[in-house]
């Protein structure tokens, strides 16, 4: 089936949509963006991701290109239109087409980009064995909790993963704390069980997948603190894994070439990944 890609009310050949050269988008990175897995065809935990679109949309003060239930519509026909059962779909929104000029431009219309993706299943050894990750220094500006498409630093992360033969970059503070992955929300399990995650604020994007784990977390069988935890710390983990709306929840076995704990994948991050998985299901049946 060719793919489908929406621009701006219309569903065009993928290889055949464009948006104009002076879209703020591509000039300025002034726009925004969402992720949303597709399971069976059904969007995944797509009320959340929406209120988060609209959050950034209007950190940044740009006008929402239609109203949340003419955007699932459009979500929607694009999965039909790609055949999507298993995979991702991605839109963006931009404070639209303008003169080049940094200031807001007085008049532009919102643009709305998206994409659908198929998704092939996990390799199963990254579920088996987990995944490498290293730390990089964390460059971005001070407002990682907005979508934003602004990913320089992002790109430049993950590249440095994989030169450094690894999977994912965990970005670090100036004070030697995690933030979050490049494209993946970070987590350790210390040798005193406790899961660890890090509070949401400014400096990092609230995740759907951690939210939702954070949600799954209530029933008090584990022990979850959200705080910060360094470098160290994480190389003396027993457990790490990351989480994502691409994966879920991948296991992370080496840090910096460093085992985590025995270098297995852990029976916690094994019960969290199961856990969310089985709430993936539910929604996807
Ligand atoms: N990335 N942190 C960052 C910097 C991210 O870009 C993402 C998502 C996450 C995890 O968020 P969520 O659980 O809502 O997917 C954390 C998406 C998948 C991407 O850029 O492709």
């Amino acid at each position: 089936m060719p793919r489908t890609a929406y621009v701006n009310g219309r569903y065009l050949p993928h290889g055949a949509a464009r948006v104009h050269v002076e879209d703020r988008g591509y000039q300025f990175a002034d726009g925004v963006y969402e992720v949303i897995h597709v399971r069976r065809g059904r969007l995944i935990d797509a009320a959340p991701h929406c209120d988060r679109f609209e959050r950034s949309l209007k950190a940044l003060r740009i006008a929402e290109p239609m109203s949340r239930a003419a955007l699932r519509l459009v979500l929607d026909e694009l999965l039909t239109r790609n055949g999507i059962a298993n995979g991702l779909v991605y839109f963006q929104a931009t404070r639209g087409v303008a003169p080049r000029e940094h200031r807001f431009p007085t008049v532009s219309r919102t643009s709305l980009v998206a994409t659908a993706k198929h998704l092939k299943a996990l390799p199963p050894e990254q579920l088996e064995n987990g995944v490498a990750v290293v730390t990089v220094p964390d460059i971005r500006w001070r407002r990682s909790d907005i979508k934003s498409v602004s990913l320089l630093a992002n790109v430049l992360g993950k590249q440095a993963a994989v030169e450094r033969g690894a999977f994912e970059a965990w970005q670090v503070d100036a004070r030697g704390f995690v933030t979050e992955g490049t494209s993946t929300n970070a987590w350790i399990v210390t040798a005193a069980g406790e899961v660890v995650t890090r509070p949401l604020n400014t400096d990092i994007l609230a995740g759907i997948v951690r939210g939702l784990l954070l949600g799954l977390l209530e029933d008090r069988s584990t022990r979850l603190v959200e705080r910060s935890f360094s470098v160290a710390e994480a190389h003396g983990a027993r457990e790490a894994f990351i989480t994502s709306s691409s994966s879920f929840l991948l296991p992370v076995t080496w840090i910096d070439g460093i085992a985590v704990g025995d270098g297995r994948v852990g029976p916690v991050t094994r019960e969290l990944r199961r856990r969310i998985m089985a709430h993936v299901e539910s929604q996807s049946t």
